[in-house]
C-alpha cells in the first residue's frame, strides 16, 4: 500500500522507520518530514493542516492511508474532512475524529468525560471570567502547590504549577484575561497529585484496543528533572513500576472505561490514545488525554513493538484489531534527546551536524533537521534521538551516551540523567 504519514519531528521519523519495515508497503511519503525521515520514505512539502493540499496529494498519489502524527491536524478535523468527502471517505485516517480529539484540545471536556464515566483523576473546577470568584474559593480550598491549566491547545506550555496561594491567584487572572490567548480563556483548577509519571499508549480501533508498550519522558531541561518544560529530553521503556498487577488496574479503571466512553456517547475514534498517568501510591490516576502518539516516547516504543504497525493499523481500519496481536520485544529501550544549546528558550538554528555516520549501534531519528547545501543541519530546538537496546536500562543508556558524544554541532546539549528515578 501506499501509506502518508503527516509530521515532521523524532515521533515521525520512528513512526516512519517503523512503518518502512512492513512488507505491506509498497511507498511512504512523510508530510513535511526532515532530513530523517527522507532516509527510509519520501519527504512531500506540505504542511500538516494543509487539508486541501492533502487531499490532492492523496488523490494524485493513490495514498491507501493517513496516518497522523500529531494532534494539530486532528483538532483541526482532518479525520471529519476525509470522511465528509466523498472522492476521500474510503481512504483510512489513522486518527480521532474532531469530537474524540478534543479530549486533548480541551482540558475542561477532557475533565468532564474522565467524570462521566468515573475514570479516576483529581478533582477539579472549569473558571472562566464569568465565575472567577468561585475559581478563587476553590483555590483556597486545596492545598500547594496549585495546579492551572489552560482549556485549549498551548503547545504544552498551558500548565501552571504554582506553590503559593497568592500566586495561584494572581495566576488565575492573568490567565483569563489572555496569558495563552483564547485558550486561557477558560482555566482549569485541580488538585495537586503526587507520584510517579508514565505514559500509556493504547491504539483502538473504536471497539476494540491494543496497549502498546508503557514508557516514561523526563520533561525538564535540567538534570534531576529541573528548570524549564521542554517538549521532552529524553524516554525509557519499559516502565517498572508498570507491571502486570498495576497496568491491570490501567485497563480496568482507566483505559476500559476511556474506549466504552467514547463508544457510548457516539465519539468515533480511530488512532491512538495517549493516557497520561501518576502512581499515586500504588493507585493509576489520570493526568490528560493526548489524541497521538508521545515524543518522545515513540522514539523508545516503537524499538519494542515486534508486530507489523501496518498490520495493526490496517485492524483500526477494518474495526477487527481483537485479530491482531501486538509482541512486545523484551529488552529497554531509552532515547536521549539532542537538543540546541538555549532551549527552550532562544536559540539558533542552522548549524551543521557531524559525526552522524559514527553511530552504528544506536537508531538516530532525526527530530528538528534539514538538508542546507547538500549538508545536514539543526533546524528546532529538539534536533535528534538517540534510540538504543540493552538488556538493561543502564546498557540501553550506556549505548545511547556513547552515540550522544560521537554526533556534534555547535552548542549541543542532553541530559545524561535520563531514567535516574526509576
Ligand atoms: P498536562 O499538560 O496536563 O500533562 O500537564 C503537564 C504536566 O504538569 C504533567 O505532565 C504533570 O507533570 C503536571 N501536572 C498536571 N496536572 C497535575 C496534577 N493534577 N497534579 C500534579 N501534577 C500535574
Ligand atoms: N512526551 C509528552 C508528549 O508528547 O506530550
Amino acid at each position: 500500500m501506499k501509506l502518508l504519514l503527516l509530521g515532521s519531528g523524532g515521533r515521525e521519523h520512528a513512526l516512519a522507520w517503523k512503518i518502512a519495515q512492513s512488507p505491506k508497503i509498497e511507498k511512504l511519503y512523510i508530510a513535511p518530514g526532515n532530513a530523517g525521515t527522507g532516509s527510509v520514505g519520501e519527504n512531500v512539502n506540505m504542511e500538516v493542516d494543509d487539508f486541501s493540499s492533502i487531499k490532492a496529494f492523496v488523490l494524485n498519489n493513490n495514498i491507501n492511508m493517513v496516518v497522523v502524527g500529531p494532534e494539530d491536524p486532528l483538532v483541526k478535523g482532518l479525520y471529519d474532512y476525509f470522511q465528509n468527502d466523498l472522492t476521500l471517505v474510503h481512504i483510512p485516517v489513522i486518527g480521532p475524529s474532531q469530537r474524540g480529539a478534543t479530549l486533548e484540545g480541551s482540558k475542561e471536556f477532557a475533565k468532564e468525560f474522565m467524570f462521566r464515566h468515573n475514570i479516576p483523576t483529581a478533582g477539579y473546577k472549569s473558571i472562566t471570567a464569568a465565575n472567577l470568584q468561585d475559581g478563587l474559593d476553590f483555590l483556597d480550598s486545596l492545598q500547594a502547590p496549585y495546579v492551572l491549566k489552560a482549556d485549549g491547545l498551548c503547545a504544552g506550555k498551558g500548565v501552571l504549577i504554582l506553590p503559593t496561594l497568592d500566586e495561584a491567584k494572581k495566576e488565575l487572572q492573568e490567565m483569563l484575561s489572555g496569558m495563552f490567548g483564547d485558550a486561557s480563556a477558560t482555566v482549569v483548577i485541580e488538585e495537586f497529585l503526587s507520584g510517579i509519571e508514565c505514559s500509556v499508549f493504547v491504539l483502538t480501533d473504536g471497539k476494540n484496543y491494543k496497549i502498546l508498550p508503557v514508557a516514561k519522558d523526563y520533561k525538564r531541561i535540567g538534570e534531576g528533572d529541573k528548570g524549564l518544560n521542554t517538549g521532552g529530553m529524553g524516554s525509557v521503556s519499559p516502565v517498572p513500576f508498570a507491571d502486570e498487577f498495576w497496568m491491570k488496574k490501567v485497563d480496568e479503571r482507566i483505559i476500559r472505561p476511556t474506549i466504552n466512553g467514547l463508544a457510548e456517547e457516539g465519539i468515533v475514534y480511530k488512532g491512538f490514545i495517549f493516557l497520561g498517568l501518576i502512581n499515586v501510591n500504588g493507585e493509576p490516576m489520570t493526568i490528560e488525554y493526548n489524541v497521538r502518539m508521545g515524543d518522545p516516547e515513540t522514539e523508545s516504543v516503537m524499538l519494542r513493538v515486534k508486530s507489523d504497525l501496518v498490520e495493526l493499523f490496517e485492524g483500526v481500519a477494518a474495526g477487527n484489531l481483537n485479530e491482531k496481536t501486538i509482541e512486545e520485544d523484551p529488552r529497554t529501550a531509552v532515547s536521549v534527546m539532542l537538543v540546541s544549546g538555549g532551549y527552550p528558550e532562544h536559540y539558533k538554528k542552522g548549524f551543521p551536524i557531524s559525526g552522524l555516520e559514527l553511530v552504528k549501534d544506536s537508531l538516530v531519528f532525526h527530530a528538528g533537521t534539514t538538508f542546507k547545501d547538500n549538508q545536514i543541519v539543526t533546524n528546532g530546538g529538539r534536533v535528534l534521538a538517540i534510540s538504543s537496546y540493552g538488556n538493561t536500562k543502564e546498557e540501553a543508556l550506556a549505548q545511547s551516551f556513547s552515540g550522544a558524544e560521537m554526533i556534534d554541532f555547535e552548542k549541543k546539549y542532553f541530559r545524561s540523567d535520563i531514567g535516574f528515578d526509576l
